[in-house]
Order: structure tokens, then sequence, then C-alpha cells
């Protein structure tokens, strides 16, 4: 640009030394002068002629557009002051011009008749006749533009820069020491030969270095023969592929400087001179060794849960929480409810009117949102085989993409609801028939008890007394016979003992005698003295009342502990401790023999056992019993005491 304003600059010189001479008086070449004129009006810059004094002889159309003078405003003036030409410009200006025989060129700032300022290129010469300076003329360009350009053009520069030294990628530029023409005809292998030696890093950016772990200066120079030095092969291959398509994006493994892998991820792009010479190339590389890895990891855990959530035997489904639309089920979800998938995905559930109560879904996702998990919440569903259903659903409030959503397992307990109602139910009658049989057991034995004792006793006695009276009739001659009858007398006598004994023992008269305290005392001495195990009683009781089917309880507990100290504990000392309080009675039988194991405790043929937790749970009460190999067996029963018992009931 600037080269095109002197030119015409010049050329103009000439054509005004025409116009002025134009002005004197002699022939004028009229059509040469409107040639001239016609220049000087569509110069495309500002020009304007001032005589010697400064005064405006002349301005051009485009002095007009680029200062908003019309000619006539400006023209026998001088426009210094106009244009706002500082003092010490103005003051050199045409003098300097005038003194000076060269051409001056400056870019200063003029003023517009708007008042603002415009950056300009100010060109001016002094315009001579027959050696004599007349006039000058001077020429103004407009550098808004040009200015702006340049502006425009170091800015991107500096960005260009910036974006190089500091970004987050690893820049670099490989230059080739020389061009080479990458041709299909080239002989490609011995261009790689030159291009391996002298193909040098020649500018590279921080983050490159970082990438790598090396110095600026470790780096700059480096060849692909050094890059290559592990696989020179490969990276042969490699090379020959980018220069055949000219750019490249690849993933590879590569070594830091302290030798640990590193996965590196980069594009690739050749660079050309104007005759189509390969001149080296430029790269933009991440590493990502760690995205890659968390990828992995992230793609394994990904399947493993996938697997677990397709595979799962129970519902599993995922659904927005607000809304409880379905983002994901598996198939357990759709067998349970009867509907193909395509009618699940997209829907809510109480479209699918899932819910029974909608109501309990709304405080499902209030619990939710209050605590983040929820656990065994219980709802009843209605899917497409059954009107109703009970389930439980264990949830999790998760985050997907920003949503909040509820993860769930759901299980259906409607049967097994139904069957541990009938288990119970079936316990329940077990256990009043056992009851009843105990019942039933007691009384037939409290008959005999007393048949025996009453009706056998009293036959017996009647017998003795008969037979003792025999005895008195008898003379001396019978002594024999006297003998024989008293053997006899003596052996109904042990019957009379053995029938009281057996009638005891079916029913302990000291029961209802004397109570249950005094029971098993009497039973513990029987004990004692029948077996020889020492025994030791520990007994406490606030004399409140028992009723008749706790008392036989413990006592038949009692009876059974002992009878199986006696045959299977080989025990040589048993401690029965009892305690007797409004609120309970817990007895407690502890003997120092071989100790009960638990494959013995678990024994279910074992009827003793049984029959002691069935008696103590019919009374509603609880059992335990603990065996120490070669320690001991406890064999330990509380039982609720009747009054509490019957509080409870009308409780
Ligand atoms: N005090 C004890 N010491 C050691 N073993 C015992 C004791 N009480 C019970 N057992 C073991 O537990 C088993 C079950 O006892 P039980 O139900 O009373 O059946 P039974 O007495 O008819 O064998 C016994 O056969 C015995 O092996
Ligand atoms: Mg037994």
């Amino acid at each position: 640009m600037f080269l095109l304003v002197v030119v015409l600059t010049v050329a103009l010189a000439a054509t005004l030394v025409l116009l002025v001479r134009s002005r004197r008086p002699g022939p004028i070449p009229v059509e040469r002068e409107s040639h001239l004129e016609q220049l000087f009006e569509t110069f495309p810059h500002a020009l304007t002629l001032r005589h010697l004094d400064g005064r405006l002889l002349r301005a051009n159309a485009e002095f007009t557009r680029l200062f908003q003078y019309s000619v006539p405003e400006v023209v026998g003036v001088n426009i210094d002051r106009l244009l706002g030409v500082p003092g010490g410009e103005r003051a050199s200006g045409g003098e300097r011009l005038l003194s000076s025989a060269s051409k001056v060129w400056r870019q200063t700032r003029r003023r517009r008749r708007d008042g603002s300022q415009v950056e300009v290129s100010h060109t001016g010469a002094p315009l001579s006749l027959a050696g004599k300076t007349v006039a000058f003329y001077e020429v103004y360009h407009d550098l808004t533009q040009q200015l702006q350009a340049e502006a425009t053009i170091t800015e991107q520069q500096r960005l260009l820069e910036a974006f190089f030294t500091q970004s987050l990628d690893g820049f670099f530029f490989m230059m080739l020491d020389r061009p080479i023409h990458w041709t299909p005809e080239a002989d490609k292998e011995a261009l790689l030969d030159y291009a391996f030696a002298h193909h040098r890093v020649t500018r590279i950016n921080d983050a490159m270095l970082a990438q790598y772990g090396y110095t600026r200066d470790q780096m700059l120079g480096l060849t692909p023969s050094d890059i290559y030095a592990h696989d020179l092969a490969q990276g042969r291959v490699q090379w020959r592929r980018f220069f055949d398509a000219g750019r490249l994006h690849t993933v590879t493994n590569e070594r830091r400087a302290d030798g640990t892998p590193i996965l590196i991820e980069g594009d690739y792009v050749c660079l050309y001179d104007e005759e189509g010479r390969l001149t080296g190339h430029f790269g933009i590389q991440r590493d990502v060794t760690e995205r890659s890895r968390q990828e992995e990891a992230l793609r394994e855990s990904e399947e493993k849960f996938a697997k677990a959530f397709r595979s799962s035997p129970f519902p599993i489904t995922i659904a927005t929480l607000s809304e409880g639309r379905f983002l994901e089920v598996n198939e357990a979800f759709l067998r349970d409810v009867g509907y193909p998938r395509a009618e699940v995905i997209g829907h809510t559930a109480l479209e699918l009117g899932l819910w029974r109560d909608p109501e309990a879904r709304t405080e499902l996702v209030r619990r939710l949102e209050r605590d983040g998990m929820v656990r065994e919440y219980e709802f009843v569903s209605k899917t497409r085989h059954r009107d109703r259903q009970i389930n439980h659903i264990w949830a999790e409030k998760i985050n997907l993409q920003g949503q909040e959503c509820l993860l769930d397992i759901v299980w259906d307990v409607t049967e097994w609801r139904a069957n541990e109602e009938a288990l119970r139910r079936s316990r329940q009658e077990l256990r009043d028939l056992a009851a009843r049989l105990q019942t039933v057991r007691e009384e037939e034995r409290t008959r005999i008890a007393r048949e025996l004792h009453d009706e056998l006793g009293q036959a017996l006695t009647g017998l003795k007394m008969d037979l003792a009276w025999v005895r008195g009739r008898l003379t001396r001659p019978q002594a024999d016979l006297a003998e024989r009858l008293q053997t006899l007398i003596n052996r109904v006598d042990g019957t009379v003992d053995a029938v009281r004994r057996l009638a005891t023992e079916l029913r302990p008269g000291v029961l209802d005698l004397l109570g249950l305290v005094a029971a098993i005392e009497w039973q513990t001495q029987e004990f004692g003295r029948r077996t020889g195990i020492e025994t030791d009683l520990d007994l406490h009781s606030d004399g409140s009342a028992v009723d008749d089917v706790r008392a036989t309880t413990v006592l038949r507990i009692l009876q059974e502990a002992l009878t199986n100290v006696a045959r299977h504990a080989h025990a040589t000392r048993v401690r029965i401790g009892f305690t007797q309080t409004r609120e309970r009675l817990q007895l407690e039988v502890a003997d120092n023999g071989r100790g009960i194991t638990p494959d013995e405790l678990a024994g279910r043929r074992s009827l003793g056992l049984v029959g002691i937790r069935e008696r103590a749970i019919g009374c509603g009460g609880a059992l335990e019993i603990e065996g120490r190999p070669g320690n001991g067996t406890t064999v330990k029963v509380r039982i609720p005491s009747g009054a509490i018992g019957a509080e409870e009931v009308v409780a």
C-alpha cells in the first residue's frame, strides 16, 4: 500500500507541475488539462495542493470524503488548524517540506470536521518549477483499516502463541532439515531413512514436556530414530502410514523419561511448502493413561453390576424418584408384573397400577429423601397375574446424569407370609394338643394314683389285718404256719409301701398337700437316695401361689432332668436351684457330668428334652440347655407365674 502511494505520488508530481504551469499565460493544451483534472479528482487518496504560505489551492473529492470539509470550505484557508496539526509539527511542516527537496512521510493523526480523529499517513513534496519551489502537495492516506488489520494480526499471533505455550495438551513441531518430495513414485524407504535422521523436534510446549518428564533441552532436536529407538520397525511403519495420509490419529504405548509406561492419544498433521514438498509436521497429544485406566475400571464395574442386575432372581428396577418412571428393569421384574418390556420402560408404576395404594409410594419417596435408603418397606401391589401381592422393597436413592432416581429390589413375600401364618397356626395347634395331652395324662395319673392308694391300699391293709387276725388264732404247734403268716404280713407291708411309692410318683401327694417347694425337696431327696448322687438344693420362694398346671410342669421338668442326669451324665453331683416369685418360676438343674453335646441337643429323637421344651413353652416360658464338654450340663427353665400371665391376657 505504501509503495502504491509513493508511486502515485511521483506520478502526480509530474502532473501537478503541468497544472501549475497551465495557470500561467501561454498556450494551454486543453485536452491534457482535463485529463489531469480527472486524475487529480479520482486520485484514490486525499490530495491537496497548497501555496507556500500554507493556503489551500485545491483539494480532491477523497479529501472531502476523509475530512468531511467541502472544497469551497477549505480553498484559500490554511487548513493546519482545521485538521488539528500540532504546533510543533505545523512549525516544521511547510517549511521543512519546502526546505527539503525530498518527500516526507509520517504516520500521524488528523481531525475531521465532526471532531473525530483519524490515523493517516501524511506524505508531501515540494513542487518546483524551473528549479524554484512554487507550491507543495500533500497526500493523506486513511490508515484506520490497515491499523486495525495489523492489530488483529498481532492479537491473533499473541493468542496463537499463548495457545501453544499454555495449552494443557502437548503441542510440538518437528521439521525436516530440508523438504522432501513424498510422492507415490518416490523411493519411500530412502526418504524414511532421511526423515528418521533429519526430522527434528523444533518447538515443544511445557505440557508435552510434562507428559514425558523431559526437559526442553532433552527433547529439542530429537529425531524419529531417537523416539522409536525401542521399536524402529514399528516406527517406520507408522511414519510411512502418516506421510501417506498426511495426517494421523493414534493411541500409542510410550515410555516416560523414567521408563514408566504412558498411553498417548495424538493428532499429527503434515506441513508442506508451496511446491507440495513435505517440510515437517505438528502434533497435539494427550496423556490418556489415567483416562483409559478409569474407562477400563468403569467398564468392568459396569459389566459386573449390569450382570448382577440382569441375572438377579429378584425384581430390580431403576426409576425416576419423583414420578417413578421406569428407566431400567430386569427380567425378573417383567416376569413378576407380567407386562412386556415395551409397556414398562418410560411408564410409571402408578400408570401400570402396580401400587394398590399410591400413598404408600409417596411415603417410600419421603423416607428415601429423608434417609437416602429404605430397607424392607412393605407394600401391596397388583400385577397382571395377581390381584394382591405383598412385597418387601429395598430402595436406594441414586443420581443418574443429574437426575434423582431410585434403585430398588422387590421381594414377593405373599407366599412366605401365608406359609409363615400357616406354620404359626399349626405350631399353636400342636402346642394346644401337647398341653391337652399333658393334662389328660396328669388327670389319668392322678386317678390311677388315687385308685392305687385308695382301693389297692385299702384292700391290702384289709388283707394285712385279716392275716394278723388269723395269726392271732393260731396255736403253738402251728409255729411254722405262724412264721409263714408273719412273712406274708411283712410282704403285704412291703407291697403297701410299693403301692404308696408308685402312687406318689404318679402324682406326688406332697404337691397337693404341701406345694411345689416341698415337692421339689422331696423329689430331690428321693433322687439322692435312689442314685447315690450327691444333691445340692437351693430354694427360694416368696410364698406366692402357683397354679396346679405350672407346679406340675416344673415338677415334671425336674423329674426328666434328674432322670437324664442319672441315665446319661455320669455325674457325682447335681445342684438344683429353684426361685419362686410373684413374677416367675425359675428352675435350674446343673450336673457335673460329661456335658450334653450340640448334636444331642439338636437331636429330634430325644423325646425327653422335646417334652421339657414343649411344657415350658406351653406355659409361656423358655428353656435353655447348655452343655460344657466334661464339665456338666445345665438345664434352665423360666416360666412366668400365673398371676402375670392372667394380667397379660386381660391386657
Ligand atoms: N444331663 C445330661 N448329661 C449328658 N447328656 C445328656 C444329659 N441330658 C440329656 N443328655 C443327652 O441327650 C439325649 C436326649 O435326652 P432325652 O431327650 O431326655 O432322651 P432320652 O433321655 O430318652 O435319651 C440323651 O440321650 C443324652 O445323650
Ligand atoms: Mg430323658
